[in-house]
């Protein structure tokens, strides 16, 4: 879907916030970033998304150029705008690309649907809790059915309880559309909890240091955030992080 090749990133101020990434992105792949404040994790997804461009190195998108425009990002706060209705909000993604206002409603209905938001459509922003604002925000990043799906610390502002619905609500969504995620995230129970692939970072200059596989098998045990497979993922992530900060 995507590779990077020597990606750098020297900031105008002279931070080298990124340095040496080497990463292949397969259509379907669900993976995470994860890595301590400052290693650079949302400079790189900038440049995935095309926000930003690498000072070194490439992105291609060679199998697929259309991804490239086909990508939908979620940022770490909500970003609503306050004077429009949930539906509104979903739907304008939409209206920019031309979709007329009508189905555009339709198909953000059923969005807004589909992340556990039936009945919230006239509801404006400021009648939302922070969870359902963070649905809302998801529902407008796929409501123009993206190939690629970005996601910086969506959660990370939430409760305990509300992030873990939400992880499980993102990982079903996943599950039955296939789109392709990059998650960036400083939990290392999070990467571990939706994640196939978990890319640690350290920083310093940022880069990657190693990868680390969780098998979809593993993820099908019943009760996987209680389970023996969870807990050994997340003490091997934990290992590999503190090493990559040693
Ligand atoms: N626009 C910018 N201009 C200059 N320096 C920047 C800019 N954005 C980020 N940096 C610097 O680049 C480095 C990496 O920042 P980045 O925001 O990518 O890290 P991060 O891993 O996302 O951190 P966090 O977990 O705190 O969000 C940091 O040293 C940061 O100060
Ligand atoms: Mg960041």
């Amino acid at each position: 879907m995507a590779t990077l090749s020597g990606v750098a990133k020297r900031y105008g101020t002279g931070t080298l916030a990124v340095e040496g990434v080497d990463l292949a992105l397969a259509r379907g792949d669900f993976l995470a970033l994860l890595g301590p404040s400052g290693c650079g994790k949302s400079t790189l997804l900038r440049m995935i998304a095309g926000l930003i461009d690498p000072s070194e190195g490439s992105i291609a998108f060679p199998a697929d150029a259309a991804a490239r425009k086909s990508i939908g990002f979620v940022f770490q706060e909500p970003t609503l705008m306050p004077w429009a209705t949930a539906v509104r909000n979903v739907a304008l993604p939409l209206e920019l690309a031309g979709t007329p206002r009508r189905e555009a409603a339709l198909r953000a209905t059923d969005m807004l649907a589909r992340v556990g938001l039936a009945g919230f459509e006239n509801a404006y922003p400021r009648a939302l809790s922070g969870g359902m604002k963070m649905r809302v925000s998801i529902a407008r990043a796929l409501v123009t059915k993206p190939r690629l799906l970005l996601l910086d610390e969506p959660f990370a502002a939430l409760d305990e309880i509300t992030r873990f619905k939400l992880n499980q609500d993102l990982l079903q969504l996943w599950q039955a559309e296939r789109f392709t995620v990059v998650f960036v995230t400083h939990s290392v129970f999070e990467s571990v909890f939706l994640a196939e692939r978990i890319v640690v970072m350290a920083p310093r200059p940022g880069r990657i240091v190693t990868e680390l596989a969780v098998p979809a098998e593993d993820r099908a045990t019943p009760e996987f955030r209680t389970s023996a497979p969870y807990a050994a993922h997340c003490r091997e992530v934990s290992h590999a992080l503190e090493s990559a900060m040693a």
